[in-house]
């Protein structure tokens, strides 16, 4: 029998990634989305991807947007993993924003930045693989904000990794 969709979940959060926040804007509006599917693909020519459930509200923003900001986060930004990650939620108030030199909406202080362009939509079951091409890249020093069975690393209050898995600080994930 293939396992359940708990069984699943709980065995892939054992992949530790990090956290990016996906950005999009087209005539439907303004769209952001904290992802962990976010992974480089191609360096020639340079693909990155990344995938968005079919249920989330703002995909319709992101297969027609002409930019498309990858904003991977910065230890320190815990709060807007979780504002993004949050349905309803207002994601773009207290926000501090830029647009980059191709128009992706980048946010700052982030680790790194990438301003890319869709460049394929592939089917992936209950989600859509969005293939994008980068255009123009950026990093920031600092440490990564990670994410691994269902909580972040590191922990508040700054603790080593020795307690890893055990307690990394929880989220409810918004993901379907
Ligand atoms: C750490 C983390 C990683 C997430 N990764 C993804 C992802 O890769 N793809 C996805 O569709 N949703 C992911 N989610 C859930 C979305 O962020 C959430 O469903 C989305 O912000 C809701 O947006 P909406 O209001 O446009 O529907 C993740 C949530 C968290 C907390």
């Amino acid at each position: 029998m293939p396992p359940d969709d708990v069984e699943l979940r709980r065995v892939f959060g054992h992949f530790a990634t990090g956290v990016a926040v996906v950005t999009a804007q087209s005539g439907e509006g303004r769209a952001g989305v904290t992802v962990n599917s976010f992974s480089s693909l191609s360096l020639k020519p340079p693909l990155v991807l990344f995938s968005l459930t079919r249920s989330l509200r703002s995909l319709p923003v992101f297969l027609e947007a002409g930019r498309i900001g990858i904003n991977i986060l910065a230890a320190g930004q815990r709060d807007i993993s979780h504002r993004f990650a949050t349905m309803g939620a207002d994601k773009w108030a207290d926000t501090p924003l830029s647009v980059g030199p191709h128009g992706a909406i980048l946010i700052d202080d982030a680790l790194a930045h990438l301003e890319c362009e869709r460049h394929e939509a592939v089917d992936g079951g209950d989600h859509v693989i969005l293939i994008c091409r980068v255009l123009d890249v950026r990093a920031n020093p600092g440490d990564p904000l990670m994410f691994y069975r269902g909580g972040y690393l590191p922990e508040s209050g700054g603790r080593g990794g020795s307690t890893l898995g055990r307690s990394a600080d929880r989220v409810t994930r918004a993901r379907s």
